[in-house]
């Protein structure tokens, strides 16, 4: 029997609630396929925060660092001031154990849950690759005559060579394993030359942010040239790119885009895959400790009822197993998932599924059984 030991971190929140749930799941599939998944709990978020003053230990830093895997529930409390969780925590943990990319699928499982109108399944099955560790997030920048008229702010984006370029080749690699040869089904299968099966989008800014996407666009443009002419690539600006998630999601496949974006577009992507009940991500360190969570927050207002979709952390739980390289296991849960959201579930949002926050987790558990 294979064993991974995985770091948890259940957090604030309604954290606990779904994280129980995504374990519920994760063990089921484990009985399934023989795979033994060993938890160590790590006590992080706001409420350790306001006892302790800390936010996260540097021995914990390294800690985690050994860990294959991490499952983070949700951190935020409604009691300490915005930031402080956040990047002490959540962004430190992106940074410091070098996960430099963020990997958000979004996939439609179910047309009852899309808001737009006449989309189907299969017009919403994109990825977006996030840039993790560069951007507007280093905390680069600063005040000067801060408190006063004449008060002046400056956010930096750092964009590196080393660091696009790690990231633009996850995000072309990702493009030629998705369609493994099959040709790609978008709109613009007309455009695409013999033997180009698959898509990368570079979503940018290039004609206003000059410096930081020029960069992008020509290592962009290098690394396919050199050594993915397999893959088509496809540049949208940000703002189209919006435009288009709403009027044209199926014309996407891979999407690759920095830190800013991509925590705005995928928001959105959120949404048109059915909201934040089900939209997971992963922090991934190709080479290291990655960490997978449900991307929707802590949701103060919800917590303790019972009330709160697990499904998103289950579907973190998938991604982490897929990572793990337990292709049949995640595939397995997804299929779970993809049967109860069709057969059983009402809607996604907190108190409107039909079923509590545990009885989810018991379907999604039982379907993996069959
Ligand atoms: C996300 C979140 C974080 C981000 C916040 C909580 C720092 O919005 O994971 O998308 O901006 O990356
Ligand atoms: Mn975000």
């Amino acid at each position: 029997m294979k064993s991974y030991p995985i770091a948890v971190i259940a957090g604030d929140g309604t954290g606990p609630e779904v994280i129980r749930e995504a374990i519920k799941v994760l063990d089921a599939a484990g009985q399934r396929f023989n795979l033994k998944l060993n938890y160590s709990h790590y006590d992080l978020g706001g409420a350790r925060y306001l006892r302790t003053k800390e936010a996260l230990p540097d021995s914990v830093v390294e800690e985690l660092s050994r860990f294959p895997a991490i499952l983070l529930g949700a951190i935020g409390h409604p009691e300490v001031k915005p930031g402080i969780l956040e990047k002490g925590i959540l962004l430190r943990l992106r940074f410091e154990l070098e996960q430099y990319i963020n990997l958000r699928p979004v996939k439609l499982y179910d047309q009852r849950f899309c808001p737009l109108k006449d989309k189907q399944p299969e017009d919403i099955d994109f990825v977006v690759v996030r840039e993790n560790n560069e951007g507007l997030y280093t905390g680069s920048g600063g005040f000067v005559f801060k408190g006063t008229a004449n008060e002046i702010a400056i956010q930096e984006s750092v964009n590196t060579r080393r660091g696009v370029e790690r990231c633009l080749r996850f995000a072309f690699e990702l493009a030629r394993q998705r369609r493994g040869g099959q040709p790609w089904r978008g709109l613009k299968t007309e455009d695409l030359d013999a033997g180009k099966k698959s898509q990368l989008t570079l979503c940018g800014k290039t004609n206003v942010l000059t410096f930081a996407f020029d960069l992008w666009e020509r290592a962009f443009h290098a690394v396919g040239q050199k050594d993915f002419e397999d893959v088509r690539r496809d540049y949208a600006h940000v703002d189209a790119t919006t435009m288009w998630f709403v009027k044209n999601p199926e014309w996407f496949d891979v999407i690759v885009t920095d830190n800013m974006f991509g925590d705005i577009i995928t928001d959105l992507g959120a949404m048109i895959q059915g909201g934040m009940g089900i939209a997971a991500g992963g922090n991934i360190n190709p080479e290291g400790a990655s960490m997978f969570e449900p991307i929707g927050g802590s949701a103060p207002k919800y917590t303790g009822q019972g009330v709160i979709n697990p499904l998103a952390a289950i579907c973190a739980g998938q991604m982490m197993l897929d990572f793990l390289g337990e292709h049949k296991a995640a595939q397995a849960i997804e299929a779970a998932v993809v049967k109860v959201t069709r057969e059983k579930i009402k809607s996604l949002a907190a108190g409107k599924m039909g079923y509590t926050t545990s009885q989810v987790g018991d379907l999604v558990a039982q379907a993996l059984q069959l």
